[in-house]
């Protein structure tokens, strides 16, 4: 089984961006991360990253042929973006939704995520941790274990 593993905009600059936030690990390690949570877990991932809304809701699509579950931090995208919460449901994927930072504690904008009310799972505050668990919890379900 495949996941596929969506970051939205701004999360290229993992490692320099707002460190104080979101941690010092930069993107690669965040897809060696997943990638080696999904091989343990007797599945491959595939990572893709944009800044562009259209690019994300491209590779949602896409996933439908290539992917068994998906695992997305759609970063601002997740406030604002009800056409990447309509691409999730129309896929008909597992999903599960990461946020690195505690949004909850931050400000109040960040509170409602249109994804959410699409993903079977939210993980958030766990810094790049929650990738590792979101991976961990859909391969535990593509392969039955
Ligand atoms: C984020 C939280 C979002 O509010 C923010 O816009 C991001 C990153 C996170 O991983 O904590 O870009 O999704």
């Amino acid at each position: 089984p495949s996941i596929l593993v969506i970051n939205g905009p701004n999360l290229n600059l993992l490692g320099t961006r707002e460190p104080d936030v979101y941690g010092t690990a930069t993107l690669d390690d965040v897809v060696r991360l997943a990638s080696d949570a999904a091989r343990r877990g007797g599945c491959a991932a595939t990572a893709m990253q944009s800044n562009h809304e259209g690019e994300i809701i491209d590779a949602i699509h896409a996933a439908r042929e290539t992917s068994d579950a998906i695992v997305i931090n759609a970063g601002a995208f997740t406030h604002t973006s009800i056409a990447i919460r309509d691409a999730l449901a129309g896929v008909a994927l597992p999903v599960v939704e990461v946020h690195i930072s505690n949004v909850h504690r931050r400000e109040d904008f960040r509170r409602h995520s249109y994804i959410s009310g699409v993903a079977d799972a939210v993980i958030v505050g766990a810094g790049i941790d929650g990738y590792r668990l979101a991976v961990d919890h859909l391969a535990r379900g593509l392969t039955g274990s």
